[in-house]
C-alpha cells in the first residue's frame, strides 16, 4: 500500500480522471469528450444502454483501448506518459471482466500467486500467504488447491477477483462481472464487492445490478452513445433522472 500511497499526487483528491476524453472505432466515434472523476474510495456504477460505451470507457484505464484525444490519470499516474512500463501498470490495475480467464492448468491458489511473483517480484512463500488471506477473504480458504474447473461460475468469480487484489490494486474495475452467471450465483459475486467497498476501496463497476447500485455506489454515472449524460448520486439517477435518455432507460428497465 505503501508503493501506491507515494504514486499519488498529494494535491489530487481523485483515483481516477478521464479528461476530454475522446475514442473513435474507426469513423465511430465511441467516446465523446468523457469528463469525470472518481475520488479515492468512491464506489462508482456505469450503466447505459448496450453500445453505449460502457466497456470502451473502462478499458481506457488500463490501455486495453487507446483514445485519440484527452487524458486518463490513474493514481497520479498519467497512463499515457512515454516512459510508463505498460504490463506493470496493467498489473496494478485491478479488473475483472465478465469472463473469470483463471488459467484452466493452476490451482486456485497458483493463478493468485502467479501475478505478484512473476510482475512483482514477490517472495513465493510470501506471495501464498498473501493469497490464503484474500481467498479467506472471499469465502473460499477450502478452495486454495482446487482447480478453476472444479469450481462453479461464482466461486471462479470470486477467485479472479481475489487474484485481482493480489496485487494491491489502487482501484478496482469490473465489467459486467455477474452477467456470466446463474442468477443463483450473482448473490455471493455480489457481497464480495460490497464487502469491498465497505473496505474503502475504490471501484468502477459496469453492472445491470441496479440493487447493487443503490445500496453501494456513491454515484451513478449513466452513458448513451459514448457520453456520460449523468453522474448523480443513486438517488438523483434512479429518482430524479435529468436527461430523457436516462428517463427512459429507467422505464424499460422497470418494465423488464
Ligand atoms: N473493437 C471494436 N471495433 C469497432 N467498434 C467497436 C469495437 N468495440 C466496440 N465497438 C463499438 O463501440 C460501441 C461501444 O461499445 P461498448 O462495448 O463499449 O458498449 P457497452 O456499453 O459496453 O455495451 P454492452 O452493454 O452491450 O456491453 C458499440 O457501438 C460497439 O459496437
Ligand atoms: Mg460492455
Amino acid at each position: 500500500m505503501a508503493e501506491n500511497q507515494n504514486r499519488q499526487d498529494p494535491l489530487s483528491p481523485h483515483m481516477i480522471s478521464f479528461e476530454q476524453v475522446n475514442k473513435w472505432y474507426g469513423a465511430y466515434h465511441a467516446l465523446a469528450d468523457v469528463d469525470a472523476h472518481v475520488a479515492k474510495g468512491e464506489v462508482v456504477v456505469v450503466c447505459g444502454p448496450s453500445g453505449s460505451g460502457k466497456s470502451t470507457l473502462i478499458r481506457t484505464v488500463n490501455r486495453l483501448e487507446e483514445i485519440q484525444k484527452g487524458r486518463i490519470v490513474f493514481d497520479g499516474q498519467d497512463i499515457h506518459a512515454p516512459k510508463l512500463d505498460l504490463n506493470h501498470f496493467r498489473a496494478r490495475v485491478g479488473f475483472v471482466f465478465q469472463s473469470f480467464n483463471l488459467f484452466p492448468h493452476l490451482s486456485v491458489l497458483d493463478n493468485i500467486v502467479m501475478a505478484p511473483v512473476n510482475v512483482r517480484g514477490a517472495r513465493r512463500s510470501d506471495a501464498r500467504v498473501r493469497a490464503l488471506e484474500l481467498l479467506e477473504r472471499v469465502g473460499l480458504a477450502s478452495k486454495a488447491g482446487a482447480y478453476p474447473g472444479q469450481l462453479s461460475g461464482g466461486q471462479q468469480q470470486r477467485v479472479a477477483i481475489a487474484r485481482a487484489l493480489a496485487m494491491d490494486p489502487p482501484a478496482m474495475l469490473f465489467d459486467e462481472p455477474t452477467s456470466a452467471l446463474d442468477p443463483e450465483m450473482v448473490g455471493e459475486v455480489l457481497q464480495v464487492m460490497k464487502q469491498l467497498a465497505r473496505d474503502g476501496m475504490t471501484m468502477i463497476c459496469v453492472t445491470h445490478e441496479m440493487g447493487f447500485a443503490r445500496e453501494v455506489a456513491d454515484r451513478v454515472w449513466f452513458m448513451d452513445h459514448g457520453r456520460l449524460v449523468e453522474t448523480g448520486t443513486p438517488d438523483d439517477f434512479f429518482l430524479r433522472p435529468q436527461s430523457p435518455r436516462a428517463q427512459k432507460f429507467l422505464t424499460e428497465l422497470r418494465t423488464h
